[in-house]
């Protein structure tokens, strides 16, 4: 006999929660999408066809419904309160240490969890159904918006297990991942539509829709991180608690971990803001708390903030300043790039002065103009850029906004300047009569990766080409101490320092060669293959493009720029100045074929703790393996260090052998 529809609609329902909560509170998939979507599907169609059937805890309910004409406000029965600060080890310590003082005790848990940077929102479970949702508000008061937290998909609608609250109010924080905000803004900008600053906007930007459906399409996540009023009984800890949310369906965080004493509340926030890139969503620090309620209690408030409480914040990585001007920088292969120049601010645990702008089409994006209030951001080692202009704030006092306007000739050496790519991309055409592209080639040349001539620096290159002793990297092997004793801050010692520098970088390798010559998009894993694949100069700078095309990672484009390199005459003559020099490589370097690893190609990706990922892929060269950068159906192995991204997934996707650092080493020990 078939089932009646109620029976129908409650067996969906039942599948469809167990499946979304293996999907978005464990992560792991029972059942394809498709699979999901049809039963999604068969239970609206259920609930459109007997409408008695519809519950407000369905899961067909997180499609959002018709929009409200505004948010009521929820007074929350316990107020939601902010947590103090600590910006150094010293005002952790002073926490650790009132805590400490008040309880009479030293030993202390705390519980500690990285410090999510979005929208704090309260949801009430009544009887285990989701009753009530607010947001924070002032403290006191907030919005009701229930309708919206309804649609973010880990969300439990109902909770499920033992022992759950008649009346359980949590607490946490709703987010956008950086992974689902860069999609969104990617689509958004594709289809032409506005896009956000950051995912702490854009979460907060979704929660404040009055139409609900429309928070249904944006990638919502919600962290449960601690609860308000409840009406039953909880654990009489902290951790112990947001366990037995997880346990009832709710989202708790991965990162959560329980200390003891001060010292390992500072290693714990030391390794969170080491793997703070790596992490799938923005935090602005860590939160410690006070584990054990009872002590909790006996430490109480202060004003609108916890005493058992403390947020140890990371450097802003965004901060607001003004743009005072832009220069216009000229690169190594010509291409002029805009550098704003900033009133200085500290963002990112360091001061700066200028970001890039990237290009022309980067400036029409941020529609910046100078004298501007701008969004700076600096994250990790990354160059300090420009995300977004402070709207409403563009013309300060006494300051004029001028257009940026992109320069018709090169400012460094007056040639003229050609649009590439629709015009984003402005390119001086001078060549080695360039000025400033003939120094940076030098800087590239002469840097540590590429022939690695010690104590060439800025300043010295600077002064070699301003005073004509350099006009190619050849000359820099035809230059004597007696000249270079002329120069400002050059003393007959630090020439000869500098000649015999020069004199050592002599004995390099055809890998190193290519890359300092610095062809376009040729990096030193593309220098190796290309040294691996033809053994010799001679067979590189004779090859036609779809022969370059043949070598690993080389594209028709790269293969272009390759071919056109070695085609022009300057560089040949360049090239045989360095041979005449007698620059020389041992042709025995290129040769891959000896070593356990002979015939393998790796690709090291991610971070490693032991070392950096040069040393690992030199180690790996030397037991005769290939190393390249980037994962091809060639690629044998995979090591893959933390935080390893779409490498790691292209080596998945092609079923490629992928270790991590343990297994490495492990190998290592062996062969070597
Ligand atoms: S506990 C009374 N834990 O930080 C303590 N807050 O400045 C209540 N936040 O408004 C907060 N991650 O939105 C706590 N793991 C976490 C948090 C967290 C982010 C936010 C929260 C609060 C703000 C306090």
């Amino acid at each position: 006999m078939s089932p009646s529809p109620k029976e129908e609609a409650a067996a969906l329902t039942e599948q469809l929660l167990r499946w979304s909560r293996a999907y978005f509170a464990k992560d792991e998939p029972l059942v394809p999408d498709e699979d999901y979507d049809a039963a999604m599907r068969r239970l609206q169609a259920l609930e459109t066809e007997h409408r008695d059937l519809r519950l407000s805890t369905s899961p067909t309910q997180r499609v959002g419904s018709a929009p409200l004409a505004s948010f009521e406000s929820v007074t929350h029965r316990r107020p939601m309160l902010s947590l103090d600060n600590a910006f150094s080890p010293d005002d952790l310590s002073d926490f650790h240490r009132r805590v400490s003082e008040r309880l009479k005790a030293n030993d202390i848990d705390y519980c500690c969890e990285p410090k999510l940077d979005g929208v704090a929102v309260s949801i009430v479970y009544e009887k285990g159904e989701l009753a009530l949702a607010a947001t924070r508000g002032d403290g006191s008061t907030g919005e009701n918006i229930t309708a919206n937290i309804r649609t973010v998909r880990n969300v439990p609608l109902i909770l499920k297990g033992q022992g759950i609250p008649p009346y359980l109010e949590v607490r946490g924080e709703v987010v956008i991942p950086k992974d689902a905000f860069n999609k969104m803004n990617a689509r958004a900008s594709a289809m032409g539509e506005r896009v956000f600053i950051n995912p702490r906007n854009a979460a907060a930007g979704s929660l404040r829709q009055l139409d609900s459906r429309i928070t249904a399409r944006r990638p919502l996540s919600f962290t449960s991180y601690s609860v308000g009023v409840v009406e039953g009984d909880l654990p009489d800890c902290h951790d112990e608690t947001l366990r037995r949310l997880s346990d009832w369906g709710l989202p708790v965080s991965d990162y959560m971990k329980t200390v003891n004493g001060l010292e390992a509340c500072e290693a714990y926030y030391e390794s969170i803001a080491l793997r703070r890139e790596a992490l799938p969503f923005d935090i602005d620090g860590v939160v410690f708390k006070v584990n054990s309620f009872a002590q909790q209690e006996r430490l109480g408030f202060v004003s609108r903030a916890p005493r058992w409480a403390i947020a140890r914040k990371f450097p802003a990585q965004e901060v607001s300043t003004q743009l005072l001007g832009v220069d216009f920088q000229v690169g190594r292969t010509g291409a002029i790039t805009p550098v704003a120049r900033l009133d200085p601010v500290f963002v990112g645990g360091v001061t700066v002065s200028n970001a890039t702008l990237h290009n022309a089409d980067e400036i029409e994006r941020l529609g910046v103009c100078i004298g501007d209030r701008v969004v700076v951001r600096r994250a990790g080692d990354v160059i300090p850029q420009i995300v977004s202009v402070v709207q409403h704030e563009c013309v300060l006092e006494g300051s004029t906004r001028d257009a940026i306007v992109f320069p018709d000739a090169c400012p460094e050496c007056g040639s003229d300047v050609d649009r590439q790519d629709g015009g984003a991309v402005v390119r001086c055409v001078g060549g080695m009569s360039c000025n400033a592209q003939l120094k940076a080639v030098i800087r590239h040349f002469a840097s540590r990766k590429a022939m690695d001539i010690e104590g060439l620096g800025d300043k010295l290159i600077d002064q070699l080409v301003d005073g004509e002793l350099v006009a190619n990297v050849a000359d820099l092997f035809y230059l004597d101490a007696e000249s270079l004793s002329e120069l400002e801050r050059m003393g007959g010692k630090s020439s000869e320092n500098l000649i015999k520098a020069i004199e050592q970088s002599k004995a390099t390798t055809l890998p190193r060669l290519i890359y300092a010559l610095g062809i376009r998009e040729v990096g030193e894993a593309m220098a190796r293959a290309l040294a691996s694949h033809f053994l010799a100069l001679e067979d590189v700078m004779a090859a036609p493009v779809e022969i370059l095309e043949e070598v690993d990672d080389v594209g028709p484009i790269v293969a272009k720029h390759i071919n056109a390199f070695f085609s022009e005459r300057r560089n040949q003559e360049v090239i045989a100045a360095l041979i005449a020099a007698e620059v020389n490589w041992p042709v025995a370097s290129t040769n891959f074929g000896d070593g356990p690893l002979a015939g393998a190609i790796w690709v090291v990706t991610g971070k490693l703790e032991s070392m950096g990922r040069d040393r690992a892929e030199q180690r790996l060269r030397a037991l005769g393996a290939k190393t390249t950068g980037s994962v091809s159906a060639k690629t044998t192995t995979v090591l893959a260090g933390s935080g390893a991204g779409s490498k790691r997934k292209k080596a998945e996707t092609l079923g490629i052998e992928i270790i991590d650092e343990s297994e490495w080493l492990a190998l290592m020990e062996e062969l070597e």
